[in-house]
């Protein structure tokens, strides 16, 4: 394989993690590996809530932290916790000053919205529901007008170089289907905030090319993946037969918006005290059991938004009028995707992985902080939080910082083009078997289906990373006898009470359950 060297800090991944901490790390020479021109194809770009913070007089970053911790199921580490919230405001301040247009009240407040088992009114929020893409696009900029940074699009990363127990580079190829002969990039560090796996479910809120790759090529390298059977499964996505499937944001239930079947009857106040907006959890399954019993689940909002929902939710009502659906007038019909892995590569405060020299920040990171139950919009405010902390990091380790030519790499031909009928048979699998609800039996079914996949396509190492995530998650379900938070056993049917363990697996191990 063809090897370049460069004194650049290697981040694969251009969401927000990558974006801000490839800010942070200036004016250390970074290259960013983005399989799409920058903010498309990232699941940041599609975070339609916001972002989580004691901004409210009467909020506390302790009362923020104590939520975490309880929606969590027993399993937030408690000072991840305190660690995150203690600093959201500031992050929301450094957002504003690079350029964010967050939502503000006539007298300048931020505009923030109320989203489940939240105690206050804390998402900071733009233009109602475009928080991620409008971050992004201000994030973006800021990146484009700062030199030390260079961006390699249209690229993917496929596999971590690892030598006498370091990580020294990545190996990347062209991201077009069929890609090119890999290239292997060795850098000054490696960080990896390349998204979570949603995509390798069938039913997902994720942009197309998030599939577990990220967290896939860690395990493969060696790397110890904590709590990876821990999929959030968002109750609101829109059931319209789109692959992704569009979100139908949380927020509009914190203004009011109802859940109700296809007899008008709305199902959630028998069920959770706090209806509607009970843990994500619980809400995800109440609408998977009236997907089951062909109840039809729906989002009504016309009654608490009408015509307003066109102005403070453009992008809902895009997704709704390209469907066909004016929510003025009718419900929108929903079913619960995978939107968010809170498991992933185990990750210490500092940022480090289990191995020598990596770094990981965002989704395809498990800090402890969402448990078994992330809190809503706690998503892009880890990313930001560990994505400062491994920029520092890194930048303890880098000499004084000088001028670096740009990397100029030419692909050769010769990748191998992945085979869409594995891709989905691999997500076919994954929300039968490793969805919602899990049980043994096909726990059992899903890993023999994955190895099949796995042995078939030998030579393609992207799909090889999205097999072992897969393994990962269905191996830690397996493991996982009990139900706790977004992990639901139907052959352990009562729910955990009080503290829980925290699961670590290696691949190997994962490979031999
Ligand atoms: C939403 O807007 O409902 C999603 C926010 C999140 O997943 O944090």
């Amino acid at each position: 394989m063809e090897t370049l060297t460069t004194d650049r800090v290697i981040i694969v991944g251009a969401g927000l993690g990558a974006l801000y901490a490839a800010l942070k790390l200036a004016p250390h020479p970074v290259v960013m590996i983005s399989p799409e021109a920058l903010g498309e194809g990232a699941s940041s770009a599609w975070a339609q809530g916001g972002v989580a913070a004691a901004m409210d007089a009467d909020d506390s970053p302790e009362s923020h932290a104590d939520d975490t911790v309880n929606a969590g199921a027993g399993t937030v580490d408690p000072q991840v916790a305190e660690l995150v919230t203690r600093q959201a405001r500031d992050y929301i301040l450094d957002l504003t000053t690079l350029g964010t247009p967050f939502d503000r009240t006539a007298g300048g407040d931020y505009v923030l919205s109320r989203e489940a088992a939240h105690s206050f009114a804390r998402v900071v929020r733009v233009k109602g529901d475009q928080a991620g893409a409008q971050i992004m696009a201000a994030l973006i900029e800021q990146v484009h007008e700062t030199p030390s940074i260079q961006v390699l699009e249209g690229t993917m990363a496929l596999g971590l170089d690892v030598e006498d127990g370091r990580v020294t580079g990545v190996s990347i190829q062209r991201a077009d289907n069929g890609g090119s002969a890999p290239v292997m990039l060795r850098g000054a560090a490696v960080l990896l905030a390349g998204g979570g796996s949603g995509g390798l479910y069938a039913l997902t809120t994720n942009p197309p090319r998030i599939r577990g790759q990220v967290i896939g090529m860690a395990a493969r390298a060696g790397a110890l993946i904590a709590d990876a059977e821990f999929v959030q499964f968002h109750p609101t996505a829109m059931d319209v037969g789109e692959d992704p499937a569009p979100l139908a944001t949380e927020a509009l239930r914190g203004e009011g918006a109802i859940l109700i079947n296809r007899h008008g009857a709305r199902f959630m106040q028998a069920i959770h005290p706090d209806a509607e907006l009970a843990p994500r959890d619980v809400v995800a399954r109440a609408i998977y059991a009236q997907v089951q019993a062909g109840n039809r689940p729906m989002l009504d909002t016309r009654e608490v938004l009408g015509e307003a929902i066109k102005a403070q939710f453009p992008s809902v009502a895009e997704y709704c009028a390209r469907n066909g659906i004016d929510p003025a007038q009718e419900p929108i019909p929903v079913a619960p995707a995978a939107h968010y892995h809170m498991g992933g590569i185990a990750t210490e405060t500092s940022g480090c992985a289990s191995i020598d020299g990596l770094w990981v920040c965002g989704e395809a990171s498990s800090t402890g902080l969402h448990g078994a139950n992330r809190l809503a919009s706690n998503g892009l405010l880890e990313a930001l939080v560990y994505a400062r902390i491994c920029a520092e990091g890194i930048a303890r380790t880098l000499p004084t910082p000088s001028a670096t030519p740009p990397l100029e790499i030419t692909f050769q031909d010769g990748g191998t083009p992945s085979d869409p009928a594995a891709v989905t048979e691999l997500r076919q699998t994954m929300t039968r078997y490793v969805g919602v609800i899990r049980d043994r039996k096909g726990l059992i079914k899903a890993l023999g289906i994955i190895a099949r996949l796995e042995a078939a396509n030998s030579d393609n190492p992207s799909f090889l990373n999205m097999c072992a995530t897969a393994t990962l998650i269905a191996a830690g379900a397996l493991a996982r006898e009990e139900s706790r938070g977004a992990h639901e056993r139907s052959d352990f049917p009562d729910p955990s009470a009080g503290p829980g363990k925290r699961s670590e697996m290696y691949l190997s191990q994962a490979l031999a359950i």
